[in-house]
């Protein structure tokens, strides 16, 4: 099982609007997209370019928000997750799982409109790993 390139790092923010305002002013206010609902996710995700790669902020949607607990144990926020992209998220998740990695739920649409899913920290040294296939990867 290879990964591909780091395509963000996840954020996990408490204000999104706060968060927003501080990256325009490290990136500058082109950099700052727009905030998108990820109901199936449970928060809201606004991505922010910077240089060659990008930030994910992420903010708790709903009160079942995955977040919750993050942030009740960090409430300045901090990081989340890396996400690496892949080319099938259902190969890479079939693949890690035959490895005895703890791939939470099945593959689902992200943030940028393709198959992501997630897996364990605990079986990747700590690190809550998304992985995606690439927005450009099917065309
Ligand atoms: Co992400």
């Amino acid at each position: 099982m290879r990964l591909g390139r780091l395509n963000h790092v996840g954020i996990a923010v408490s204000a999104m609007a706060e968060a927003r305002a501080r990256y325009a002013a490290l990136f500058g206010e082109g950099a700052v997209g727009e905030p998108i609902d990820l109901p199936a996710q449970g928060v809201t995700a606004c991505f922010v370019r910077a240089g060659d790669s990008e930030i994910e902020l992420i903010a708790p949607l709903g009160t079942e928000s995955p977040l919750a607990a993050f942030l009740q144990k960090a409430p300045a926020g901090g990081q989340h997750h890396l996400c690496f992209e892949v080319e099938s998220v259902a190969e890479a998740v079939a693949a890690l799982r035959a490895e005895g990695k703890r791939v939470l739920g099945e593959p689902r649409p992200g943030a940028h409109g393709t198959l992501v899913a997630f897996v364990h920290p605990k079986d990747m040294g700590g690190v809550l790993t998304e992985i995606m296939e690439a927005p450009d990867a099917h065309g």
